[in-house]
């Protein structure tokens, strides 16, 4: 019986220790407005998924032109289009001629703020990073 609860308190701590290594960043921080946003828990972790509200915003906002085969001369983009850093930088710096041209609409920045943690989180290479606050 001990033989077996060790066995099983074993294969936890490999289950668990598996999942940990294959886990999604803790945080982003965001340097438009300095402020860490947290991923891992509480409200950002549901917003920050693909069918919370920054995934939903991708779709809405800006899969409308970068979808494959588009007719509005966008590359197609999707979150493991870019890494984390580079995500950042397009939400940091609006260097798009698109974020420039008004082509993104209307949003607030709790808006930009959660499209941008939803394309940190998802984005390629993205579960090798940790923390960024
Ligand atoms: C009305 C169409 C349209 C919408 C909506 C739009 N884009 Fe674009 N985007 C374009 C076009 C066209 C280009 C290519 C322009 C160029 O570089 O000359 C582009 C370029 C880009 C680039 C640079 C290309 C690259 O591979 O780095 C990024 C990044 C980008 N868009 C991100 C976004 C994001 C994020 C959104 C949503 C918030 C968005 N776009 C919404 C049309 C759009």
């Amino acid at each position: 019986m001990r033989k077996v609860s060790v066995m099983c308190a074993i294969l936890l701590v490999a289950t668990a220790t598996a999942v940990e290594s294959h886990a999604t960043p803790k945080s982003r921080y965001d340097a438009t407005t300095q402020t860490c946003r947290y991923l891992d828990d509480g409200p950002l972790e549901w917003a920050s998924r693909p069918w919370g509200q920054g995934g939903k915003l991708f779709q809405e906002r800006c899969k409308v032109c970068h979808s494959r085969g588009n007719d509005k001369g966008a590359p197609f983009l999707w979150a493991e289009s870019k890494n984390s850093e580079a995500w950042n930088r397009v939400f940091a710096e609006k260097y798009p001629a698109c974020a420039k041209d008004g082509s993104w609409g209307p949003m607030t920045m709790e808006q930009q703020m959660e499209l941008n943690d939803y394309l940190y989180r998802w984005a390629k290479g993205a579960q090798d990073i940790n923390d960024s606050c």
